[in-house]
């Protein structure tokens, strides 16, 4: 709409969500000349970026209402950092919630309302001066995302209002613009009725969060493009139909063409006339051969000067339907994707081109190839990335309501909007449309997305038309129809999220109509990702699966000074805010700092081609063998040396060339073992009953079903040990641990001090009827001086039953650390291990003293870390974990996999699971000499 006056009332009103806005375009830069164009730098925009004045204000009431105006005395306004958000730059709060609103429990509204007395105000103030490049020309300003509602204003007149936090904004200057300063007035509004379609589990934000800038039109100005690409069957003969919309003088004006391969060879040099051109031996493009033809579009007015130019990289590929099956240039597609807020700890949303360039250097790296932009468009440097780069895009509208139709997970849809209500129509129709425009030229987007978990109706259903009608050449996903199935029509492909392995092959056993994909799957929230080789094997079973997008890219999480001034990673709740959903935003395969979680490995493995896993598999299969082999030879070859045992009153002592280990009568187990001089032993191992909770367990209610294990693994307590064997050749004694909040399973701990130089220790569970699931089987000790380093044969990496084939077998190298989760959790688990040495080492990195452990019988898992699992258990951030100068190693027969499908309920898949009635063991030796 438009209007000449501003009024505060259409911050409540669905049917107005911009104001004199100019109409949404495609993302081209025009630049004036030819050699601007080669440069990459346009005299035709000028950057605003920078410091802007800055006053913030509670609520609207308490706003400085006249600060556009000409003269406004800003003598208290401060400054911020465009772009930036107003709330990590020291003003209003910090937020995060999922799907509950951020005014929950503390105003009672309903769409359209805002809490008035709760509504911050970001004022903004900027002046500037036009550059050379712009002057004497029509000039409109761009702001690619504000957060969540503007107004604005130009030396005292105003300009427009918008909505839409993540599409652009743009407005007409011209007619308010002077010689000499300028100043253009920004009112954000962090509530307004799209508040209500905003909803989505992030970061709660407000103000100029992406770049702003304004640019000017010559006398005629190439407005709005679209390079039409298209892919004839035999994939070799490409067809381009250019639609171009002129403004300005267009009277005479003319557009040239020309598309170059990537050698610079031209595929067509010639006129735009509107026609379909075919061009004939292109290569197609997609994620293996992203190739891209570089067109240049030169506009000329009609006395032939050229006025503007614009390039655009393009590729040809073909996306359709056949037979139920998604297919790329004629092939069946599998979307090896991932979910991708755009997220930095320092900036949050407000992200610079580094943090683009770092995540698609991570998705090379690890095999992703496609990308849905969840729940809103991203900045355009991405869309360019991924089409170079081969990533499939599902480019998803800005629109989520979760919190109007679900409550804590039932669905309850009587107020969601926009539902089929006429009145937010329009605004989430100009929601597509802004996207649409703005990105249809990038070749990667095969699949527009209406938005996300806002139930279904009407007014999503015409999202969907639009873009059918707009565009032939893709596809249309909405997941929200799963829970209202009188709009499946709204998604061209059948889209779930976190739908176990079991019901998606119901479905895809019920021959659909609809392809499958899971726009998110495997919730990596801390240390999960267990359990992705049964998605993966319904890709390799079912034509119609059609891949997943895993949940999701980044933790987010902001870096701050916590309540004892450290800096460290806050999430949910660190600030102050309530309601809040603390960590739940850390799900991410990197973490906030953009360093890859351990579970990489194994997106890597499995976002590979099979072949190349396949291999993989051989290579580690053969090197196992290789180990088992040595580890044999060796033992045999070890000589024997007669054992000398000491009879004490508390202990028993036992003596052999260059070690010595004292059995306590009391304490269960070794007390001392001290191997050519060093003391290893902090107190007596322990039966290992219980691993820190993950985010996975505690979700899924584990830990609550077997708490008794925790109390079974601190309070473990065994009698005086039975010797079995007192003799020159071996000493055996066992200790059977009573466990008291699981008084009918029971443990034995079994030393054999071995002639040839070992400590052998052998572990055995003894389950029983109805006894919990265990968390994991072993045996753990702390050493009574830090570990340096550990160095093991076996699976690379951090590795779980359900979470290993990533791994490659090898030596690998490791400082004891904790795994910087937002929340402490169990981590360091090394699968199918052979040996592993446990280092101590002086200020200077030299080896002081070492201690071998080596399998006896079947390959052990084992962690050396610097806290124990208790100590884990009580922390909620990685800087309150206590430094205790000990490691603890934890050596273990079985363990309980980490799962992935959620974090909200769905246990670990049942294979990797420890039934308490089983018994279970583990064995290995501590070496010597
Ligand atoms: C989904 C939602 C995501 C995220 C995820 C849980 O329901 O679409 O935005 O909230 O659950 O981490």
């Amino acid at each position: 709409m438009n209007a000449k006056e501003p009024q505060l009332c259409w911050l409540t009103d669905p049917t107005v969500f911009a104001v004199n806005r100019l109409d949404a375009h495609s993302d081209h830069v025009c630049y004036r000349t030819p050699e601007e164009a080669a440069a990459g730098r346009s005299s035709l925009r000028q950057s605003l970026d920078g410091e802007w004045r800055f006053a913030w204000s509670k609520c609207p009431a308490a706003r400085p209402a006249d600060f556009w105006r000409e003269g406004a005395d800003l003598s208290a306004f401060g400054a911020i950092r465009v772009p930036g958000h107003i709330e990590l730059q020291g003003y209003g709060e910090v937020q995060y919630t999922n799907t509950l609103y951020p005014w929950d429990g503390r105003a009672g509204l309903r769409p359209p309302q805002i809490d008035w007395d709760h509504a911050p105000v970001g004022s903004y103030v900027k002046e500037f001066t036009l550059e050379e490049g712009l002057r004497g020309q029509r000039v409109c300003i761009s702001f690619q995302g504000v957060e969540q509602a503007f107004y604005l204003w130009c030396n005292g007149v105003f300009v427009g209002y918008a909505e839409d936090s993540f599409t652009p904004s743009e407005f007409e200057l011209t007619p308010c613009l002077r010689e000499g300063v300028n100043r253009i007035c920004v009112e954000v509004h962090k509530r307004c009725s799209a508040s209500w379609l905003e909803d989505q589990d992030f970061f709660r934000f407000s103000g100029i969060f992406r770049p702003v800038y304004l640019y000017a039109k010559p006398k005629v100005h190439l407005a709005d493009l679209w390079l039409q690409a298209g892919l004839e069957p035999d994939n070799t003969t490409a067809t381009l139909t250019p639609r171009i919309k002129l403004e300005g003088q267009t009277r005479g004006a003319a557009v040239h063409l020309r598309l170059t391969d990537g050698e610079g060879c031209a595929l067509y040099d010639g006129p735009v006339t509107g026609d379909t051109l075919e061009l004939q031996g292109v290569q197609p493009w997609s994620h293996a051969t992203p190739t891209l033809y570089h067109a240049v579009l030169t506009l000329a007015d009609a006395a032939g000067e050229v006025q503007e130019v614009v390039p655009y990289d393009i590729g040809f590929r073909r996306f359709e339907m056949i037979d139920g099956v998604m297919c790329l240039n004629g092939e069946r597609i599998v979307f090896n994707g991932v979910n991708r807020h755009e997220w930095n700890a320092e900036k949050g949303r407000a992200i610079g081109p580094e943090d683009m360039y770092a995540a698609i250097e991570v998705f090379r790296r690890n095999h992703i190839n496609a990308v849905r932009t969840c729940h809103y468009p991203d900045q355009s440097l991405w869309y360019d990335l991924c089409d170079q780069n081969g990533i499939y895009m599902m480019d998803e509208a800005n629109l989520e309501s979760h919190g109007s139709w679900q409550k804590l997970g039932a669905v309850e849809p009587s107020w969601n909007v926009p539902g089929s209500l006429p009145e937010w129509r329009g605004c989430v129709l100009d929601r597509a449309r802004s996207m649409f425009e703005r990105d249809k030229n990038h070749t990667a987007i095969l699949i527009w997305s209406c938005g996300n978990e806002s139930y279904a109706g009407e007014d999503i259903q015409a999202m969907s038309d639009y873009f059918h009608a707009q565009d032939p050449g893709r596809l249309v996903h909405y997941e929200g129809v799963f829970h209202n199935r009188a709009f499946d029509r709204i998604s061209d492909m059948e889209s779930r999220m976190y739908a176990r392995p079991w019901e998606i092959r119901d479905y895809l056993e019920s021959k659909p109509a609809k392809p499958f994909i899971l726009c998110e799957y495997m919730h990596d929230m801390g240390n999960s990702l267990g359990g992705m080789e049964s998605y993966i094997r319904l890709a390799e079973e079912y034509p119609q699966y059609q891949g997943g997008f895993i949940w999701d890219y980044m933790d987010q999480a902001l870096w701050h000074t916590d309540a004892c001034g450290r800096r460290a990673l806050g999430y949910g709740g660190d600030f102050g805010e309530r309601t809040t959903d603390y960590n739940f935003s850390g799900n991410g395969i990197v973490y906030a700092d953009g360093a890859e979680k351990p579970a990489m490995q194994e997106v890597r493995y499995w976002y590979a081609a099979p072949a190349a896993r396949a291999a993989q598999d051989a290579r580690n299969a053969a090197a196992a063998r290789a180990a088992d082999e040595a580890l044999a030879a060796q033992w045999q070859a070890r000589p024997a040396q007669p054992l000398a045992v000491v009879e004490g009153d508390g202990n028993l002592g036992v003596k052999g060339r260059g070690f010595e280990v004292l059995f306590s009568y009391t304490e269960g187990g070794p007390v001392s073992l001290r191997v050519r001089g060093t003391e290893w032993l902090w107190r007596a191992p322990r039966p290992a009953l219980w691993r820190a909770c993950t985010d996975n367990d505690r979700g899924c209610g584990f830990a609550q079903r077997s708490a008794a294990w925790l109390a079974a693994d601190a309070l473990a307590k065994a009698p005086q040990p039975e010797i079995l064997e007192k003799s020159e050749q071996q000493v055996a004694l066992r200790y059977r641990f009573d466990l008291p909040a699981v008084p009918d399973a029971g443990v034995e701990v079994t030393y054999t001090v071995e002639s040839r130089g070992a400590l052998k220790v052998e572990a055995v569970y003894h389950g029983a009827p109805d006894v919990p699931e265990l968390p994991c089987f072993g045996v753990r000790f702390q050493t009574a001086d830090p570990v340096a380093a550990t160095r093991w044969t076996g699976l690379s990496g951090e590795t779980y039953p359900d979470r290993y084939k990533g791994a490659e077998f090898g030596c690998w190298e490791e400082t004891p650390r904790i795994e910087p989760h937002l929340v402490p959790q169990d981590g360091g688990v090394h699968m199918g291990t052979r040996r592993a040495v446990l280092q101590q080492r002086d200020s200077g990195g030299r080896a002081t003293a070492a201690l071998e452990l080596q399998s006896c019988g079947a390959p052990f898992a084992f962690s050396a870390l610097p806290n124990t699992a208790q100590e884990l258990e009580a922390a909620q951030h990685p800087e309150e974990l206590p430094a205790t100068g000990r490691t603890n190693v934890t050596v273990l027969g079985a363990v309980r996999g980490v799962g992935g499908i959620d974090s909200w309920g769905t246990d670990v898949e049942e294979a990797y699971r420890l039934d308490g009635a089983r018994d279970y063991a583990v064995a290995f030796r501590l070496m010597l000499n």
